[in-house]
């Protein structure tokens, strides 16, 4: 009999803010055949700066899909194209002519915009710049680092002038660099970051690019999330079409499948980021969510928009315990720490390492522990530190409930996919319908993933406080997925997203089994100590 046809391909690289994997896909059914991870340095030279080398990232992306492909035993001809998905708003600068960058990356988490925000506060009006572009000011943004560094690193500003040299996203970075210095791009999903692209129109915008004051020239052209990047320059994988880009979390949110309206994600990543989709028009935030392209699936497709909430600092804290405080050894031991309490023994941290991002968004906050006494143990600390993690989720999640429900927003009928059910009895009405009382929200559930989602008690802890279920998929690499998702559509590997809805599996489903007043004790604690967190930089 004749032998099996070789199954069709589609890879993705995922450039996360701590690591680097490139993940190959079997196209029919969405699992992940072969994978290479590599992480790379963080660069912390001052208190609240976060860099990474570009090279370096460069250098691991190659190595990612080299190593992917001979680890797995790939025919590299079953694979039909490459996806880029990327940590958001870190911010490169290079010379067009040698590629060399300028600098170092100024990461997303990175704190030193401050005062660069603060006089962009004094130019534009917060109100209009969230009007034009979905964002509230904050040095989160890729359009205040590059700023930031035409104002304090000469050689950027000189370059920057004379025209010799360009910014980018890590998306674009990448794109330029593995197409072979052609293709200066980024997607709308990256370019939505920035604080300059509007939010309407899709493209840069001239009022926030003046505001802001840097030059229209070194902006890469914005495009769709699906269509031809140009092709692989080198690694083994020459010549394979890179026809998708798509910033991590909103990867994620097509790697779960949340295509319709009302339908939410949380990625448990170096931070959290919880991403609503709210369809065909951006709904604005008035509780500090952010308006950010959701997808744009093609050059003639329709955008589709999101509301987000983004938490700065969740595996990081994991990350902190391990490698700052000494408390843990590796990850994988939390769990199992955590659950040798009952409870935190009354201990709430406020890892506001960065400032506090969604839905607060203050500068001016910095870590925090509070309520220790001589009972306090590592095992209290470490489960206070995943109950941070589910708190801010928590408080983001009521943002996104109160800001659909006043904007008038109404989900999809149907939701869930396979999710294996409607909504929890505290999460919506019998008729399906959303309430918006108590910490439940608009939303009847949330899907997880990224890497702690794998954490059981953690997961747990979120149903609890949220009040809602929480899904976990058997694939949680929806990120990878997402990004390889967008590229095999613009190839004609995948006719339409609902192909991709298909190959969507439920691992484990995790229900509130707290009460309400529980829930509520808990949550009036949790707010006594981001209280504390407070004021803490002048
Ligand atoms: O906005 C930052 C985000 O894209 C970073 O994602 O997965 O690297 O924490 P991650």
């Amino acid at each position: 009999s004749a032998a099996p046809a070789p199954a069709t391909l589609v890879g993705a690289l995922d450039q996360g803010t701590t690591s680097t994997r490139f993940i190959l896909f079997d196209a029919a059914t969405g699992t992940p055949v072969a994978s290479h991870q590599v992480t790379h340095d963080q660069h912390y030279p001052h208190p609240g700066w976060v860099e990474h080398d570009p090279l370096e990232i460069l250098k691991c992306a190659e190595q990612c899909i080299d190593g992917a492909v001979a680890e797995g035993g790939v025919d590299v001809a079953t694979v039909k194209a490459i996806g880029i998905t990327n940590q958001r708003e870190t911010t490169v600068v290079w010379d067009k002519e040698s590629g060399q960058p300028l600098c170092n990356a100024i990461v997303w988490l990175d704190t030193r915009t401050r005062s660069t925000c603060e006089k962009l506060r004094e130019r534009i009006d917060v109100e209009r710049v969230r009007k034009l572009c979905g964002l509230p000011i904050s040095t989160y943004f890729s359009g205040v680092k590059l700023r930031w560094l035409m104002d304090h690193r000469p050689a950027v500003k000189e370059a920057l002038d004379a025209g010799t040299a360009l910014f980018g996203t890590i998306d674009t970075w990448l794109v330029w660099n593995l197409g072979g210095r052609t293709t200066h791009a980024t997607d709308v999903t990256n370019a939505g970051r920035t604080m300059l692209m509007d939010i309407h129109t899709l493209d840069w915008n001239d009022e926030l690019i003046a505001a802001v004051g840097v030059p229209r020239s070194c902006l890469p052209t914005i495009r769709s999330c699906a269509e031809s990047y140009g092709k692989m320059a080198g690694t083994v994988l020459k010549g394979v079409p890179i026809s998708g880009v798509v910033g991590d979390q909103q990867a994620a949110l097509v790697g779960q499948s949340c295509l319709r309206v009302g339908e939410a994600k949380a990625t448990y990543g170096t931070g959290c980021f919880l991403i609503v989709n709210t369809g065909d028009t951006p709904v604005f935030s008035s509780k500090g969510l952010l308006t950010t392209p959701a997808y744009k699936l093609g050059p003639t497709s329709p955008a589709v928009y999101a509301l987000e909430g983004s938490i700065a600092i969740a595996g990081a804290a994991i990350s902190w315990l391990k490698d700052n405080l000494h408390l843990i050894h590796t990850a994988h031991e939390v769990e199992g720490l955590a659950s040798s309490v009952k409870d935190a023994g009354d201990v709430y941290f406020v890892p506001a390492f960065s400032g506090l991002f969604a839905p607060r968004w203050r500068q001016d906050a910095r870590g925090t522990i509070v309520g220790l006494t001589q009972y306090t143990t590592a095992a209290h600390i470490v489960r206070a530190t995943l109950e941070a993690i589910a708190f801010q989720v928590m408080e983001v999640l009521r943002a996104v409930g109160e800001d659909l429900h006043s904007s008038g927003v109404t989900a999809a009928a149907g939701g869930g996919g396979n999710s294996g059910g409607g909504g929890g009895a505290e999460a919506s009405d019998s008729d399906g319908s959303f309430k918006s009382s108590d910490t439940t929200s608009f939303i009847r559930e949330v899907r997880v993933d990224g890497g702690a989602s794998v954490n059981n008690l953690l997961m747990q802890m979120q149903a609890d406080l949220v009040g809602a279920p929480v899904l976990r998929p058997v694939v949680v690499e929806t990120t990878a997925l997402g990004a390889a998702f967008a590229a095999g559509l613009a190839e004609g590997v995948f006719d339409s997203a609902e192909s991709l809805r298909e190959k969507w599996r439920l691992d484990r489903r995790f229900v509130p089994e707290i009460t309400p007043d529980e829930r509520a004790r808990r949550i009036g604690k949790w707010e006594m100590a981001v209280q504390r967190s407070l004021g803490w930089i002048e």
